[in-house]
């Protein structure tokens, strides 16, 4: 299947569902965080319908935990589907991790070893929720602090060699990916030269923070995107061809316009690489 391209997207907020229904905003499609829509009523799911009414969406999850070797979560995934029923996503994603094991949740994306075992082991796990779920996912790469010991490849052969054995999508978190090579040390524009272009149907912008030190970068989400990330993002750009792009906020949320505005930065950066060559 081709790769659908829906534009310029931001991650739905709460702070900003007036702003969105009042004014027709210069936003192309929202991504929702499905978790915080699984309830049966409410002001949640009063503004994710009317919202949904005039924009395109796509689900966003942070519980699948798919490399876990605890059994997925059947409930969870019946409620996931309910909701895909309702929004009715242009994609649905998750993380490539485990948020938990032996029933307990940490609450946190953790990192998987990059192994030939770990591949198979995922891969047979996203067959089945993509089984489930009647359409195939999307998977994320993460920002990490460790590394196993046991890995025997880079983070973009695994994530690749994943989605290949399943027949999966990618999210390329584009952030996450310079937090990441800053703290472990490898070249960012290999990642994104190392991923199957054609997989890749969304792209996360979001901002980071570091230590004291400044020698380990902390994913946060809650800063603006950051001048080496817009550069990362500009070369992700040229080498994908248009994948549709959003900003990630989660902490600090601005004001509406503040994301406007790096929502045109990203199509400032990327649209002379996506425009119709001259015939
Ligand atoms: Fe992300």
């Amino acid at each position: 299947m081709t790769r659908p391209f829906l534009g310029f997207g931001l991650g739905l907020r709460k702070e900003h569902y007036l702003e969105i229904l009042e004014h027709r905003s210069e936003v192309d499609w929202f991504e929702i965080i499905s978790e915080n829509y699984m309830v049966d009523g409410g002001k949640q799911l009063h503004y994710l319908e009317r919202i949904r009414a005039d924009y395109p969406m796509v689900m966003h999850g942070v519980s699948l935990s798919i490399g876990s070797s605890d059994p997925l979560d059947r409930s969870y995934l019946e409620a996931l589907r309910a909701l895909a029923d309702r929004v009715e996503p242009a994609w649905i994603s998750d993380h490539l991790c485990w948020t938990g094991v032996g029933g307990h949740n940490y609450h946190d994306l953790l990192p998987l070893p990059y192994t030939r075992e770990a591949i198979d082991h995922v891969a047979e796990r996203v067959r089945r929720v993509q089984d489930f779920l009647g359409r195939q996912i999307l998977l994320e790469n993460l920002s990490s602090y460790v590394t196993f010991r046991d890995s025997a490849m880079s983070e973009w052969e695994f994530l690749s060699a994943v989605c290949e054995a399943a027949d999966c999508l990618i999210l390329l978190d584009v952030n996450n990916i310079f937090v990441s090579a800053v703290n472990h040390g490898f070249d960012p524009l290999e990642y994104i030269r190392g991923v199957p272009s054609q997989r890749v149907w969304q792209i996360h912008l979001a901002g980071h923070t570091s230590n004291e030190s400044g020698r380990i970068l902390i994913d946060t989400h809650d800063q603006p995107v950051r001048d080496e990330v817009w550069s990362l993002y500009e070369a992700a750009a040229r080498h994908l061809g248009p994948v549709s792009t959003m900003i990630e906020r989660d902490d600090n949320i601005p004001p509406l316009d503040e994301l406007l505005g790096e929502l045109d930065a990203a199509r400032r950066i990327a649209g002379p690489h996506w425009a119709a060559p001259l015939s």
